[in-house]
């Protein structure tokens, strides 16, 4: 007999913030550059390409103790004809010695703070502690995560510009989230502001689902640092390859950001090779060095591992047993 525990959205979040998230992805990027965690192949399958697909994305952190995986399922119409979001999945975590089942946790809170978690991490490993004016692009769920993590870790962040392809999508994320961060003087622009707004920001993040870049090399100034954390699988882009070439590049796992992050295509393109993109754990590990000068510019290419999801769940479900919540289920076997 064993006990499994169950989660779901509004436990995770009652149990579990940004910052605690935080430094718990930090720990997980440590442990994979020094090879005490690391990914299993993905699995995807797209069962009617442009409307249902899935993926199984799974990983194990010996220094944590677990293993398990993420699966996510995507539906175009389920907004439309279900009113539920397109996005749907669920994280298990296993137990690597005792090599039974810890917990099942719903993903998306899982997904939105641990993918906040990384864009701060980037920004407070690498861009300039005196940093006071970022840019956002895309105001969606990630938009807001991307917003909560540099709020966290950027004392100094005095303004945020928010664009989108839909200017009312900007002006509403604006308008909600404006008064979660009164320090904050939190703007909406159009696109067509875009190239003035980050020839003017100390941090740029990058996050939507874009298949062209729209930040091109030369608009990034001096000392600046951008997070680029759309694109998360083969063919998504945000940023020209020519300015990926011009910068100093950082990622949280080479191979993969070679394969399917921002770098793919200047890597692809032969501007770059992965042996030039440093990883963000080797930084905090001490083992490479991170930015270089106040001059430099700098770039985190964020592709996401299943890594960040386990140990996200793990926090939440030790406090989850220290408070007995959630749904507990006994198991034969
Ligand atoms: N790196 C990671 O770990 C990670 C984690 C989660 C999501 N993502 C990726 O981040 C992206 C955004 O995810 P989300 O959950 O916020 O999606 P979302 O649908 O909630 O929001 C995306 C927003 O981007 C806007 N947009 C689309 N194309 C644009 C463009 N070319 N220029 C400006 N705005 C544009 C859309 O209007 C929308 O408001 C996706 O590609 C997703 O796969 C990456």
């Amino acid at each position: 007999m064993y006990r499994l525990r169950v989660l779901d959205a509004a436990q995770f979040r009652a149990l579990v913030t940004m910052d605690d998230v935080i430094p718990g992805v930090k720990e997980a990027y440590s442990l994979y550059s020094s090879g005490r965690a690391g990914l299993f192949p993905i699995i995807t399958h797209e069962f009617d390409p442009g409307r249902t697909d899935m993926d199984i994305k799974s990983a194990y952190l010996d220094g944590a103790g677990i293993y398990g995986l993420k699966i996510l399922g995507w539906n175009r119409d389920n907004p439309s004809l279900l009113g539920v979001p397109a996005l749907a999945g669920l994280i298990v975590v296993m137990d690597i010695e005792r090599q039974q089942p810890v917990g099942i946790l719903e993903g998306t809170p899982v997904t939105f703070l641990r993918t906040g978690a990384a864009g701060a991490i980037g920004a407070q490993t690498l861009a300039r502690p005196e940093s006071e004016n970022a840019v956002v692009v895309g105001s969606g769920a990630q938009g807001r995560a991307q917003m909560m993590g540099l709020s966290k870790v950027m004392p100094n962040l005095k303004r945020v510009g928010l664009f989108d392809e839909s200017v009312s999508s900007a002006e509403k994320m604006a308008a909600e989230v404006t008064p979660q961060y009164p320090w904050i003087k939190i703007t909406a622009y159009p696109l067509s502001a875009l190239e003035d707004r980050v020839r003017d920001a100390d941090i740029v993040v990058t996050c939507t689902p874009s298949k062209k870049g729209f930040i091109k090399r030369g608009w990034l100034r001096k000392g600046s640092h951008i997070n680029a954390i759309g694109a998360d699988m083969p063919g998504k882009q945000e940023i020209d390859p020519d300015m990926t070439a011009s910068v100093k590049v950082f990622g949280d796992s080479r191979s993969q950001v070679a394969l399917k992050g921002e770098c793919q295509h200047a890597v692809s393109a032969g501007l770059i090779r992965p042996d030039d993109i440093t990883e963000i754990g080797e930084v905090l590990n001490g083992t490479k060095p991170g930015r270089m000068s106040p001059d430099e510019i700098t770039m985190f290419d964020a592709t996401g591992m299943a890594l960040q999801d386990l140990i996200a769940a793990k926090i939440a479900l030790e406090r989850a047993e220290a408070q007995n919540i959630g749904t507990v289920v006994e198991m034969e076997q």
